[in-house]
């Protein structure tokens, strides 16, 4: 678990921070408190957020903009082996793709918003989704349901964490003396808080396609959650 040391002192925003347009937005209209008209204006500056939870952040973002481009392969693998054979499976399977394109999307803007690196790895992440798409959907219909059911109950999980994180250590002082999450860290929990909700409707919905009747699906599923867990712990990182 994270540890977040206790909020005492201002830092300096670091130009790729996620403090930059926060920043901006908090900053008195005016600009700077000693030209104008002679009056003093203190200016309120940022959240004084530490290291830790900044850096926590980065990797919040790089690892959801990872997961969510691997979701959209995973489908889309799926999607090239199982819509010729099983026309009936492509609008359920459209229809969870189309939300993974907008959740990978939003991740994107996120990081090039906040100037998070992407993962080092990414044509890795890209390459392993799309086979372990469509390598499910080879075996059968209910293993690629198998699959996005180990790969949603990791992800739901994945972004709960997140959303106690970032709930629990995220209670900012600002210069003004007003105390509480930022309006991005609050965001950010917004989008989380509808993506972990889509993921858990795909979760659904593959359960509804009979993931539980996939063979081996013990095997199959135990072992797409241990990948996932450790593409995850990778991507936060590298
Ligand atoms: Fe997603
Ligand atoms: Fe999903």
């Amino acid at each position: 678990m994270l540890r977040l040391s206790s909020v005492s002192k201002v830092y300096h925003v670091r130009p790729f921070s996620v403090l930059s347009s926060l920043k901006a937005s908090t900053a008195p209209k005016g600009g700077n408190s000693h030209k104008g008209n002679g009056s003093h204006h203190v200016e309120v500056k940022c959240e004084n957020m530490d290291e830790a939870q900044r850096a926590y952040l980065d990797r919040v973002i790089r690892v959801d903009q990872a997961g969510e481009l691997g979701a959209n392969y995973i489908y889309a693998g799926q999607i090239f082996i199982l819509s010729e054979k099983h026309p009936n499976l492509k609008p359920i399977l459209n229809h969870m793709w189309e939300q993974e394109i907008h959740h990978h999307n939003t991740f994107n803007t996120l990081q090039l918003k906040h100037r998070v690196r992407p993962s080092l790895i990414t044509p890795f992440w890209k390459a392993g989704a799309f086979i372990m798409g469509s390598g499910t959907a080879f075996i059968s219909p209910e293993a690629a349901m198998a699959c996005t059911e180990a790969v949603e109950t990791v992800i739901g999980g994945h972004y709960n964490e997140q959303l106690r994180c970032l709930n629990n250590q995220y209670d900012l002082k600002r210069t003004d003396g007003s105390e509480g999450q930022s309006d991005e860290v609050k965001s950010l929990m917004s989008v989380i808080k509808q993506f972990r909700d889509d993921e858990l409707e795909h979760l659904d919905t593959a359960i509804a396609h009979d993931s539980r009747k996939a063979v081996p699906y013990i095997l199959l599923t135990e072992g797409i959650k241990a990948v996932c867990r450790t593409a995850i712990w990778t991507a936060e990182r590298y």
